[in-house]
């Protein structure tokens, strides 16, 4: 069975094939971070005309990659994300598989980036603690099975994508700041600055990150005012933080759920200092997925979808949703 898989969510227009015997076949990615960094910022009217310019030619790009006419399935990605980019997902999504006959299924996005590492060659088995971490959404998840998703803690304020975005931001290197700022970091020194490792004291495992925000900000204006400022010990220092900040709470939510293995998903799962700590703290073994599917693509809505209806059979809702929550999910009713 060959699902295609179509992510409009935010500001890449990911398409994919995955087949449920051989893996993944194809898969293109557009980006749009060229339209927005302008703006300093993704601008939704923009993405939604974007996503209607590049769906098409990538899905036929993909068909003839894959050598095939057209899917069996089709996934896409239903929510969370901005609602005009969604819907723009979600209308091809449907209209073909009207066009096709064929089955729909609407992937949450986070679900997606969750099930991302089931593309690589040795997959997790579930259970696993999930830690997701994107421009969006910082949470931990215990997930025992495909729709069992216990929601352990998550940001009180910013996710930390968000806070690598405003901290690179803050040190003028655009957007989207994460990488940039990543890459900066590893020039500097990360013992410069002692910069807050929020929450960590505090019993639970939420996340918060403005308090890290705020000393940066401080100490860049105090920097600029004497004439010091060293961007790359900043970010360097930041970085540090905000890792040490993730893999503590995420392993000791491991351990208190009795987990030993850890995912780590989402576009800060990218972060090369966070894959390294992880790895070498957790006494259990983590899994990623690869770079590029760290950030938004088709393939994980394709994986996730194909896992779906192998589970569950055939969906026929039609939804789009900007807010959605994760633990609002069902187990497919196969699974159960
Ligand atoms: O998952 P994603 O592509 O989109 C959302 O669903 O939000 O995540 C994007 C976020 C952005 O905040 C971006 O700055 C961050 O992931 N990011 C990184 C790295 N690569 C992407 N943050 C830290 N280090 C990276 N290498
Ligand atoms: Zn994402």
């Amino acid at each position: 069975m060959n699902v295609l898989g179509i992510e409009t969510s935010c500001d890449e227009t990911g398409v994919a094939i995955y087949s449920a015997e051989r893996g993944l076949i194809a898969h293109a990615l557009h980006s749009q971070v060229d339209l927005h960094a302008v703006y300093g910022g993704v601008v939704p009217e923009i993405a939604s005309r974007d996503h209607i310019r590049m769906l098409l030619p990538l899905i036929q790009q993909v068909l003839g990659e894959a050598g095939i006419e057209r899917p069996d399935a089709i996934a896409y990605t239903a929510g969370p994300g901005l609602i005009g980019a969604l819907m723009v997902g979600g209308g091809m999504a449907n209209g073909l598989a009207l066009a096709w006959d064929c089955p729909v299924v609407a992937v949450h996005h986070m679900e997606g980036h969750l099930l991302a590492p089931m593309l690589e060659d040795e997959p997790p088995r579930f259970p696993f603690l999930a830690l997701l971490v994107s421009g969006g959404h910082t949470m931990l998840i215990a997930v025992h099975a495909l729709g069992d998703y216990r929601l352990l803690g998550t940001t009180l304020d910013d996710a930390v994508g968000e806070a690598f975005d405003k901290t690179a931001k803050l040190l003028g290197l655009g957007y989207p700041g994460g990488p940039a700022l990543a890459a900066l970091a590893e020039q500097g020194d990360d013992q410069a600055f002692a910069f807050p490792r929020p929450m960590l004291k505090k019993p639970g495992f939420d996340f918060s990150f403005s308090g890290l925000k705020t000393a940066v900000m401080l100490e860049v204006r105090r920097a600029e005012a004497a004439g010091t400022l060293c961007r790359a010990d900043i970010a360097a220092s930041f970085q540090r933080a905000a890792v040490d900040t993730l893999v503590a709470r995420a392993i000791k939510a491991a351990t208190s759920e009795g987990l030993d293995r850890i995912v780590v998903a989402g576009g800060v799962g990218a972060n090369k200092l966070l894959r390294k700590d992880i790895a070498a703290r957790f006494n259990g073994t983590v899994y990623y997925p690869r770079m590029e599917f760290c950030t938004d693509n088709g393939a994980m809505i394709a994986v996730a979808g194909a896992l779906r209806l192998s589970e569950a059979g055939r969906a026929d809702e039609i939804k789009v949703q900007a807010r959605w929550s994760l633990a609002s999910l069902d187990v497919p009713a196969l699974a159960r």
